[in-house]
């Protein structure tokens, strides 16, 4: 007998989130658009669940195995968030060069790294094999949104207006399988969209419900 989807934890006005480790749930889906901002091992402490400080040989393997569950034709479309440092390890050591680079530009940031720079911009990766000719046009690979705080207690929720736009360029349905507080599903929800959530530490799911429950206007 094959393995079915869990119940989900949430389900409502076309949005579904489960809870669980996406490794385990990713297969058992489609989507039109992958939109994640994982791990990407900068230390930061998301719970019980995630090791975000591992070495890079090993980091790089466990995105490489994460793609991997991500096939071109069940999700033709994959836009992941990612630091220069993680890009720079990945791109030395992984398997699955990107296809383009998006920017996501802060101008306003106050972030250090080990970096001598001050980091105002960060990687979106693109794997997607879709061309211009084949009728595809995204528009523009410069998202420009200042950091804002964190609202809801994730330690990295993204900005809710980048989100938007990043969301707002791509049909159909969007999958996040590294949801957190859910900014990917509130960006799809204020946008009439379609969306999937796979969080692994259920306090997330929670803040997320709650997210999605606020009326919002725009
Ligand atoms: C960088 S955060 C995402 C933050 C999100 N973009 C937001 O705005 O709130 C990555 C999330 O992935 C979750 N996570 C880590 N490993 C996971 C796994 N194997 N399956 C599902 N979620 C996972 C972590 O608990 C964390 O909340």
């Amino acid at each position: 007998m094959g393995v079915s989807l869990p119940e989900p934890y949430y389900e409502r006005d076309d949005i579904v989130i489960y809870h669980g480790d996406c490794h385990d749930i990713l297969p058992l889906l489609e989507a039109d658009v992958i939109i994640t901002d994982p791990p990407y091992n900068c230390g930061k402490n998301y719970g019980e669940h995630t090791n975000d400080r591992l070495p890079w040989p090993e980091w790089c393997e466990w995105w490489d195995n994460c793609l991997e569950l991500m096939p071109l034709p069940q999700f033709p479309v994959i836009l992941s968030f990612m630091s220069q440092t993680a890009l720079s390890h990945y791109l030395r050591l992984g398997l699955h060069r990107p296809d383009w680079l998006l920017s996501w530009v802060k101008p306003l940031s106050l972030a250090v790294c080990a970096s001598p720079f001050m980091p105002h911009w960060e990687p979106i990766c693109y794997w997607g094999r879709g061309r211009k000719a084949d009728g595809l046009f995204f528009g523009s690979d410069v998202l420009t949104h200042n950091v804002t705080p964190n609202e809801w207690g994730h330690p990295t929720e993204k900005p809710i207006k980048l989100m938007r736009e990043l969301v707002g360029k791509f049909e159909g349905t969007i999958l996040d399988p590294f949801m957190g507080s859910g900014t990917t599903l509130r960006a799809a929800k204020d946008l009439g969209r379609k969306a999937i959530g796979i969080e692994i530490e259920e306090k997330y799911c929670e803040i997320a419900v709650k997210r999605l429950a606020q009326e919002v206007l725009l």
